[in-house]
């Protein structure tokens, strides 16, 4: 079965901080525009922006006031028009986030629902009465939510709680309702209708809750977060039905939803199974963490390494369980998690694990998406004190540990694991603010853009930008088929430092990888003349083993196989 968006290499956009168009030290609309003849010549034919709706962003533009304002920050409407067709000459199609699960505490409908005893949109979010012991209220039950915090808050006015699995700025809606769902449908085919794409959908796993609310276990515990409570769901699926008859299935649109780590490719696949599901793929984040840094907070700097086999496991596991029943997304990093080249590459090998990075992924099986800056290889910030965060988790995370922990602990953890290291200004240029920017701005550039940028990748023909490009340009054209449709297969898959693999359709092609800083013996599966790509200048074979170089990648066809 083929569609377009599994020919397509896509590229995910955080719109405040990739390119500001206006000069007010915040990413834009033109600024996207401005950019899509660079993103053209990448060979990218998808992108996907981050919300841009009306927004205090609180959470960066995820806690949505107006479903169907643009922000004023990000443009207008207008420019939103002008930005569909602009991508529809350059045949980039275009997806947007659609945020379903929650609003902004801003939102008309929270904001009637709290003031007004008898408002007809107190049934459009969760509200429950606080629970009572001796006299002293306390919030409904013990559940934590994903940003540190229970996921209850107390509204004096009516003296209930509200429901939020992230900030408590983001109270959750009631899916529970019909009414509450038309109005999401409603939003939905507004889009649509202006001509975007499709939707990545926003934590969509979590749309239904278990509304017992009974604790969690264990249930002698202050605050608990069991996931479980609001994933995956039965009437999850009954939402997402409805949602698909009354609105996907009227458009010729594309459909990712987001389900993070709390889902089972058996999970995955009743969202997106070809014969009875209800979108066209799932971001999981399994193949994200595999470096131990998730949670590393006690962990040194040298503890902290890429589990090679697991990951290809990971891979294999989804590949296995979904093949030709369902697509899927393959990505390394969005904007929630830490950049890839300080996950599992180094900066001081920035160059060839760039490239060994960018390799491993593209040919795997699914769609791949580039999150902006890892064609350049930007890594992680490296932040000296608690108030250069931006991020409302990590600002979360500090309160709650900051009297358990050193800060010099608290900055290593999150300097290695922060939503902010993706979320620094797209580094275009080596002039001031990476010439994201000529004004000021609340966000922050990482150190190192005098070097790493795109107009000094682009000057390099070894650079890693241009290695992406060749890579995506194969990718698109003679290698479109083993891309994918091929058949995946792991070469020595139980060794620890190597990811290796083959993709076979018309074709036979193969990646060889090493994820290491030393030399890494491999068996010599290598013919000069099937190197298509390779990010080296020359081979070292010895005793009929190939000795992989650090972050030594291959691209070859297998001729004749
Ligand atoms: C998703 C987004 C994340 C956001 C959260 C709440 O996980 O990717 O950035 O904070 O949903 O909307």
């Amino acid at each position: 079965m083929k569609n377009w968006y599994k020919d397509v290499v896509g590229y995910q956009i955080y719109p405040s901080t990739f390119k500001d168009g206006n000069n007010d030290g915040f990413g834009d609309i033109v600024g996207i525009i401005d950019k899509l003849d660079y993103l053209k010549e990448l060979g990218i034919g998808l992108i996907w922006i981050g919300p841009i709706y009306k927004s205090p962003k609180v959470d960066n533009g995820y806690d949505i006031s107006n479903f169907y304002e643009i922000d004023e920050k990000y443009g207008t409407l207008e420019d939103v028009k002008l930005l569909l067709k602009e991508c529809k000459k350059r045949e980039i199609k275009v997806i947007f986030d659609l945020v379903l699960n929650h609003t902004s505490d801003k939102h008309e409908w929270f904001i009637d629902a709290c003031e007004n005893v008898n408002s007809k949109y107190k049934d459009y979010y969760i509200f429950k009465e606080p629970k009572v012991i001796d006299g002293i209220k306390y919030p409904p039950n013990n559940w934590k939510g994903f940003f540190e915090e229970s996921v209850w808050e107390y509204v004096e006015k009516i003296d209930k709680y509200y429901f939020h699995i992230f900030s408590k700025k983001m109270p959750d809606l009631n899916w529970d309702n019909k009414d509450l769902r038309e109005e999401m449908y409603a939003v939905a085919r507004f889009w649509l209708d202006l001509g975007v794409d499709g939707f990545r959908m926003d934590a969509i796993a979590h749309l239904a809750k278990d509304t017992s609310f009974k604790d969690a276990y264990p249930l002698d515990e202050k605050l608990v977060l069991d996931t479980s409570k609001f994933s995956n769901r039965d009437e999850l699926f009954d939402y997402l039905k409805e949602f698909k008859e009354e609105v996907l299935s009227k458009y010729n649109c594309m459909s990712i939803g987001e389900v993070g780590g709390c889902a089972s490719v058996e999970d995955a696949l009743k969202y997106v199974d070809y014969n009875n599901g209800y979108f066209n793929m799932v971001f999981n984040f399994d193949t994200c963490w595999e470096n131990g840094a998730y949670g590393s907070i006690d962990k040194a700097d040298s503890e902290i390494k890429t589990n090679v086999k697991n990951l290809k496991l990971l891979f294999k596991k989804w590949y296995d369980g979904i093949f030709n029943k369902a697509w899927m997304p393959i990505y390394w990093l969005n904007h929630d998690h830490p950049r890839v080249i300080s996950q599992y590459g180094n900066i001081n090998y920035r160059n060839e694990s760039g490239k060994m990075l960018g390799l491993t992924l593209l040919f795997l099986y699914g769609t791949p998406f580039i999150y902006q800056g890892e064609e350049i290889g930007m890594s992680n910030v490296n932040y000296s004190d608690f108030d250069m965060f931006n991020d409302v988790h990590a600002k979360n995370f500090i309160e709650e540990y900051k009297s358990k922990y050193d800060k010099e602990v608290i900055l290593r953890f999150l300097n290695r694991t922060s939503r902010d290291n993706a979320r620094t200004m797209m580094q275009w240029n080596d002039s001031e603010n990476g010439g994201f920017t000529n004004s000021e701005s609340v966000f922050k550039v990482n150190d190192n853009y005098k070097i790493v940028n795109v107009e000094n990748e682009l000057k390099d023909d070894d650079s890693i930008l241009n290695f992406y490009k060749k890579m995506i340009f194969l990718r698109n054209t003679k290698y479109k088929n083993e891309a994918t449709l091929g058949k995946l297969e792991f070469i020595d898959l139980d060794n620890e430092d190597v990811f290796a693999y083959t993709k076979t359709f018309d074709k036979k092609i193969m990646v060889i990888a090493n994820f290491r800083d030393y030399i890494v013996e491999f068996d010599n599966y290598i013919q000069e003349n099937d190197i298509i790509l390779h990010n080296y200048k020359d081979i070292n074979i010895k005793n009929k083993k190939i000795l992989l170089r650090p972050y030594e990648c291959f691209f070859l066809e297998i001729k004749g196989f």
